[in-house]
């Protein structure tokens, strides 16, 4: 199964994303998380990557196709995969179509966790990340056990970069802007699978595994 999240910053991608891939064994590939890594690790792609990232900006294109391209030929992707983040924008999409055009191969499912921008400005100041490990908490719906602490792995918890209410109004116009448009692409393949994202958790995924078995 191949899918694509979709959603406006902060509308529960990674969250639904991370159980979806367990439940069915794919893997979560989250473009976000990838130059996080990225980041820490000083790389030349990371050091291209962080300005744009810490001003709520989209990285360019040319940055970001390849890498997912050949990320799902990897063979953990033949049965699937969960894309989260990725496509940003029509021509990502149109790529990721074309590649997987070239190896008869289609997106099942895109899923797109609709939660209005008056709710997300309260949830990302809330979010907290595992500085090592990535594992995502949120102060009130999701404490971790030990405040700081990741259950996962010990590492410390952190507010992301990128989740200050400044650049989460800036992420939001952005995802109005380039992201959105998305919604109605996949519409028209008529793989739009749309879910109310302000409901609790375990309700959206819930609602998510009764369409795709
Ligand atoms: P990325 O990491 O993808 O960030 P994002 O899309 O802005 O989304 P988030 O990760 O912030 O939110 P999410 O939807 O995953 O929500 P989460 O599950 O954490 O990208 C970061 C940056 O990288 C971009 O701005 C861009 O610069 C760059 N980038 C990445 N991909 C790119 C691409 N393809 N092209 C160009 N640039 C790219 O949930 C949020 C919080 O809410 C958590 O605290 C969670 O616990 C809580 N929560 C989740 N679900 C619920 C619920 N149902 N009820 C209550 N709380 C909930
Ligand atoms: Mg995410």
């Amino acid at each position: 199964m191949k899918i694509v999240m979709l959603g406006a910053p902060g509308a529960g991608k990674g969250t639904q994303a991370k159980m979806l891939s367990e439940k069915y064994g794919i893997p979560h590939i989250s473009t976000g998380d990838i130059f996080r890594m990225n980041i820490k690790n000083n790389t030349e792609l990371g050091k291209k990557a962080k300005g744009y990232m810490d001003a709520g900006q989209l990285v360019p294109d040319e940055l970001v196709v390849d890498l997912v391209v050949d990320r799902i030929k990897a063979k953990d992707c033949m049965q699937g995969f969960i894309l989260d983040g990725f496509p940003r924008t029509i021509p990502q999409a149109e790529a990721l179509d074309y590649a997987l055009n070239n190896q008869n191969e289609k997106i099942d499912y895109a899923i797109n966790v609709d939660v209005p921008d008056e709710h997300i400005v309260e949830r990302m100041s809330g979010r907290r990340a595992c500085s090592d490990c990535g594992a995502t908490y949120h102060v009130v719906t999701i404490p971790s056990k030990k405040e700081g602490i990741c259950d996962v792995c010990g590492g410390t918890l952190v507010l992301r970069e990128d989740d200050k209410p400044e650049t989460v109004k800036k992420r939001l116009e952005v995802y109005h802007e380039q992201t959105k448009p998305l919604i109605d692409y996949y519409n028209k393949k008529e793989n739009l699978l749309k879910v109310d994202g302000t409901q609790g958790i375990q309700v959206v995924f819930e609602e998510i595994t009764k369409v795709l078995g």
